[in-house]
């Protein structure tokens, strides 16, 4: 694998599950195949679980790893070609990127869209600046519409916890008070999409996700009766598509609550984290045993190893 950027990137999305569950039983079963290599983990915006799990997954493979909160610790980076940089930033990415690319033999990317011109954030810009001027593979820890490493850990935890071949699997739309991205929801639908599961998106009205991220998965405004016999609940909050970036009034109704998940086939909860109690998700379906978030954050470790050992080996 060249890179690890989006599912495209993957020839054999079962068997990348496959490894991440290997990697889970036998974590230091590749100890060597980073030796000598080093990995740059490149944050432009803030993380708990991305930045320690792959960091933690790469320290597996043998890596050296460097971290660096590239939005306040470095120069600030001109992303636009022919611009006269005569404002505030002080480096452009063309030189930024490669240099990175001399001192890094991966690099993990965490950019999230900024939500205000949906046509820009959707090119992935900041994903693909680095793609084309690093000069080596990049692995993405969150880009403006996508979440690779969350989605794969999202499904090694349905293989872990599913009762049946084929679950019911609902990705529900969540309130929140601020306008968040839809990488999360984008990215879960997109890879849920290339396996067989019964898949569908409850969200409200003017929440539906771009269409090449929703693709075959059934869409429903009707909470309730998505819940009804789902296997597994994957609640997050997104900013509106349509109206891009905005938190459309009303739907504090759609929170996740105990009298929801009842009408459920004893569903798994799941969450990416990190998630606001009392407003996403009540407390009492967060504490229950159908709550699997510690179990899904953990699993984050196996996903960035399995994705950054495709990676190292096709470097050699
Ligand atoms: N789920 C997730 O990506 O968590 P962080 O934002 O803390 O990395």
């Amino acid at each position: 694998m060249k890179h690890f950027i989006s599912p495209a990137d993957v020839t054999d999305i079962a068997q990348l599950v496959k490894e991440a569950a290997q990697l889970k039983a036998n974590p230091y079963a590749f100890s060597d195949l980073g030796k000598n290599k080093t990995i740059g983990l490149l944050f432009f915006n803030s993380s708990l679980r991305t930045r320690l799990s792959t960091q933690k997954a790469a320290t597996n493979l043998g890596m050296n790893v460097i971290v660096m909160n590239v939005d306040s610790d470095g120069w600030q980076l001109e992303m636009n070609d022919g611009v006269i940089m005569d404002g505030n930033k002080a480096e452009h990415i063309k030189e930024a990127a490669a240099v990175i690319g001399q001192y890094c033999d991966i690099i993990g990317v965490r950019a999230f869209a900024k939500l205000n011109n949906r046509k820009k954030d959707y090119q992935e810009m900041v994903m693909e600046k680095f793609r084309t001027y690093a000069g080596v593979p990049i692995v993405n820890l969150e880009s403006a519409t996508r979440h690779p490493c969350q989605s794969l850990t999202d499904l090694l935890t349905i293989q872990e916890l599913k009762t049946v071949e084929r679950p019911k699997i609902v990705l529900t739309w969540a309130p929140h008070v601020k306008a968040l991205p839809q990488a999360v929801a984008n990215s879960f639908a997109e890879w849920v999409n290339l396996t067989d599961y019964d898949f569908t998106i409850a969200n409200p009205e003017g929440y539906n996700l771009a269409p090449e991220f929703v693709g075959n998965a059934k869409v429903t405004h009707n909470q309730n009766e998505a819940f009804a016999n789902a296997d597994f609940i994957y609640a997050k909050n997104w900013s509106s598509y349509e109206h891009y970036g905005e938190v459309l009034p009303g739907n504090k109704d759609w929170q996740i609550t105990p009298e929801k998940m009842a009408l459920t086939n004893n569903a798994k909860f799941m969450h990416c984290l990190p998630v606001r109690r009392g407003l996403v998700v009540a407390d009492e379906v967060l504490d229950s045993l159908a709550s699997v978030v510690i179990q899904q954050a953990g699993n984050r470790v196996w996903a960035a190893q399995a994705a950054i050992k495709r990676v190292l080996e096709e470097l050699g």
